[in-house]
């Protein structure tokens, strides 16, 4: 058996697969991957593609992630935070638009305490029952998670950023804990999210080996997603002049992904799209089967600038809309409005 379809039939990688994959120049053996990837892809999920609505509420951030532009010590930042009703407004337009998933992304921004975020997630479950509520924001103590999920919040995305402790310390100050961001996912798994982890691909001292380390996380956890996007340099950080992730790689990772874990929701990130001009359909093309376009008020999202040039800052949430609608129509996919839960391998009887 060859090496693609041995890792499809044991859904295992060995680190010189990996290697290799990665490495390799031989379009014959990427172009199989990538049709491998998207056959599993299609076999569970068919030609339709999942959106999700984002919102990002809020740009303030009390960490101090070296890779990121919101890190607490970049004064040249621009902070904002959403009101309730700029919230409300954009779920009510999202909900116009047919999105049936609201994705709620902050920074680690205390104002968004339990008991208003409580509030806002009660509020979204009351008028829109028929909606996914995800959350993006960061670590939180179990309680907190706990009292989201009881306010009706369904999904929780949250990096693991590298499986590596090593790795992850020279992402992070000192101040933030590798196993602290662990037990988090674990606690989220247990209240009943279903959960997403992930990872930057090309991040500064990433190596096949912490790599290699992701995928079998991966294999472990058994999350319901996995973000993965290739690293972008941010200005006023300590990575600044570090070089961008590469497209291919991110590719050739999301294909992988969907070998290792054939039901996993998997996105074609903006920070793909935003390498490349036609990113977020390679990244379908190679196995994601989810996007998710920008519902955020229009004049705060050039202030979420997690990194540079980011794409989609300058256009309203029904042109991202339809924008994403026609990228995918384009390459043979139709977009589908349901939740688009998880779904859970048939038990057999
Ligand atoms: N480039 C690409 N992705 C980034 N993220 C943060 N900073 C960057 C960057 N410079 C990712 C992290 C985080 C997610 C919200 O965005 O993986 O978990
Ligand atoms: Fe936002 Fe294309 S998806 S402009």
């Amino acid at each position: 058996m060859n090496t693609i379809e041995h890792i499809r039939a044991t859904r295992d990688i060995s680190r010189e697969e990996l290697e290799m994959l990665l490495a390799t120049d031989d379009t014959a053996l990427v172009d199989h991957l990538r049709l491998a990837a998207r056959e599993v892809a299609d076999g569970v999920y068919g030609k339709k593609i999942f959106m999700r609505g984002l919102i990002e509420i809020s740009s303030h951030c009390k960490n101090d992630c070296l890779y990121c532009g919101l890190r607490r010590s970049n004064t040249t930042a621009v902070r904002y935070r959403l009101t309730d009703e700029q919230i409300m407004d954009c779920c009510a337009t999202g909900y116009r638009l047919g999105f049936r998933t609201f994705v709620m992304q902050g920074g680690e921004d205390g104002w968004f305490d339990d008991r208003r975020m409580c509030r806002i997630v009660e509020d979204v479950r009351r008028l829109y029952p028929d909606c996914a509520i995800t959350l993006s924001l960061g670590e939180r103590s179990r309680e907190s998670y706990q009292a989201l999920f009881n306010a009706g919040a369904n999904r929780y995305l949250l990096r693991h950023e590298t499986a590596s402790a090593e790795h992850y310390a020279r992402l992070h100050p000192s101040e933030m804990s590798w196993q602290h961001r662990i037990d988090c996912l674990y606690a989220l798994k247990e209240i009943g999210y279903q959960v997403g982890c992930g990872f930057m691909v090309g991040s500064p001292y990433q190596t096949v080996d912490t790599l290699y380390e992701d995928l079998q996380f991966i294999r472990r956890f058994e999350p319901q997603m996995v973000g993965i996007g290739p690293f972008i340099a941010a200005s006023d950080t300590p990575f600044a002049d570090r070089p961008n992730g590469k497209v291919a790689t991110t590719l050739r990772l999301l294909a992988i992904i969907r070998l290792l874990q054939p039901r996993v929701l998997l996105p074609a990130t903006t920070a793909l799209g935003t390498l490349h001009p036609q990113g977020r359909e390679l990244g379908i093309q190679y196995g994601a089967n989810v996007v998710m376009p920008n519902l955020s008020p229009r004049e705060h999202r050039k202030d979420y600038a997690i990194y540079d040039n980011k794409i989609c800052t300058g256009e309203e949430s029904a042109e991202c809309r339809a924008c994403t609608e026609q990228r995918l129509h384009r390459i043979g996919y139709e977009t589908v409005v349901d939740r688009g839960d998880f779904r859970a391998e048939p038990t057999a009887e």
